[in-house]
């Protein structure tokens, strides 16, 4: 390079160039240095040297191929004019190819980077997307709701927000009745906008001025009025749903729970009847090896009461701190309808019979797989739901 550099600098007669064979020798050396320099550029590989090669060879100031123009071509004799130009031009053409064969190799090869960068890896493994579960109060339902839909119930609804006559009168507790007590709930101011079961809420008989507020209802009974009022014997039903009940949040207590209302009622319904459903979903439900007992009890709307207990599922009956040492634990609330009710859904008292049971669905749950504290099942810890999965 030294050399060329100083030649180029030189005009042709100063080197002594006289004839179309020097010239065109002189134009030889050039290309074969150009060569050589490109060979070992390309060897090195170094991007950065890569502008300082084409500034040297095509810089517009004092790259090779102006010097030339400026040195050789401008000053040359007329009759060597000719011939430069033309090796200047081939020379130029030889180097623009190899400088567009550059580009092209240079663009192909980020190609195939890019390429290779955005390509699908198809055996990468997938990004899982974790699977939710049921809820366990969720599984409760359906696998009680199963039970009861093999032995030929039906699964019905019913209103959250209830009047007090289907949460209260119609089931036999009248308003001063001590059993409304513990059924504190939450009363609402008349909703006028609202629509109750289809009806603007002041066309209804809550809406009426002075009438009774709505409640939230405290137990899913109400549905059992509702649905002797719609619908004649047989009646097979289990209602699953929300209830509400003024207490302050506990391992025990909470504002809302839930509650699967069981009621059958036809002709000739026993207490055996009776006794043989509740013992037959307590083996489903808990398992075969548990027993039941019943002890009676109190409620306004059954007669007899009971309170349905089966050998604590903890101990086996043995005794432990969970039954208190009593070998039983209560599961739920039942009996016999009472002749009462019928009075107010115009079912004949004489012919009918029937029974009721009120299953909380939290504590069938905790019986199952041993919850010590209702609150984990509103508390949304994926820690806790997820040993459900
Ligand atoms: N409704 C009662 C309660 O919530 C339970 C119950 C239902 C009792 C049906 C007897 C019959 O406590």
């Amino acid at each position: 390079m030294p050399e060329l550099l100083q030649q180029i600098e030189k005009t042709l007669q100063q080197l002594d160039a006289g004839t179309s064979e020097q010239v065109s020798a002189l134009f030889a050396e050039v290309r074969k240095q150009f060569n050589d320099q490109e060979a070992y550029r390309r060897k090195q590989n170094d991007p950065a040297n890569l502008q300082i090669f084409w500034t040297s060879w095509l810089g517009r100031k004092s790259g090779v191929l102006t010097k030339i123009t400026e040195n050789w071509l401008k000053p040359s004799q007329p009759d060597l004019k000719r011939i430069v130009g033309q090796e200047l031009n081939s020379l130029k053409a030889h180097i623009e190819a190899v400088r567009l064969e550059q580009n092209a190799a240079i663009e192909a090869a980020g190609d195939s980077a890019a390429n290779a960068r955005d390509r699908e890896d198809l055996s990468l493994p997938g990004v899982a997307r974790p699977l939710g579960s049921r809820h366990p109060l969720r599984q409760t339902f359906e696998e009680i709701e199963k039970i009861f839909l093999s032995l030929g119930y039906s699964v019905v609804a019913g209103p959250e927000m209830e009047t007090p006559y289907y949460n209260f009168e119609a089931l036999n507790i009248p308003e001063h009745h001590p059993a409304r007590d513990n059924m504190d709930t939450f009363y609402m101011a008349a909703p006028f906008t609202e629509t109750v079961q289809g009806k603007p809420f002041a066309e209804t008989a809550q809406g009426k001025p002075g009438a009774a507020p709505l409640l939230l209802r405290t137990h899913t009974s109400p549905m059992q009025i509702r649905t002797m009022e719609k619908q004649q014997p047989p009646v097979r039903i289990i209602v699953p749903g929300k209830v509400y009940r003024r207490d302050n949040p506990d391992a025990t207590h909470g504002f809302m729970f839930h509650q699967i209302e069981g009621l059958a009622v036809d002709t000739g319904i026993t207490f055996c009847d009776f006794k043989g459903t509740v013992e037959y979903f307590v083996r489903e439900f808990l398992g075969p090896k548990i027993k039941t007992r019943l002890r009676p009890s109190y409620f306004p709307f059954t007669e007899p009461s009971v309170e349905v207990d089966a050998t604590c599922v903890f101990c086996g009956g043995k005794g432990c701190n969970v039954c208190k040492q009593s070998g039983w634990i209560e599961l739920f609330g039942a009996g016999m309808v009472d002749p009462a009710v019928y009075g107010f859904v115009n079912y004949d008292a004489k012919t009918l019979s029937g029974f009721a049971f009120g299953l909380g669905v939290e504590r069938l749950t905790q019986l199952k797989y041993n919850i010590n504290d209702l609150q984990l099942y509103f508390q949304n810890d994926v820690r806790f739901l997820r040993q459900f999965a």
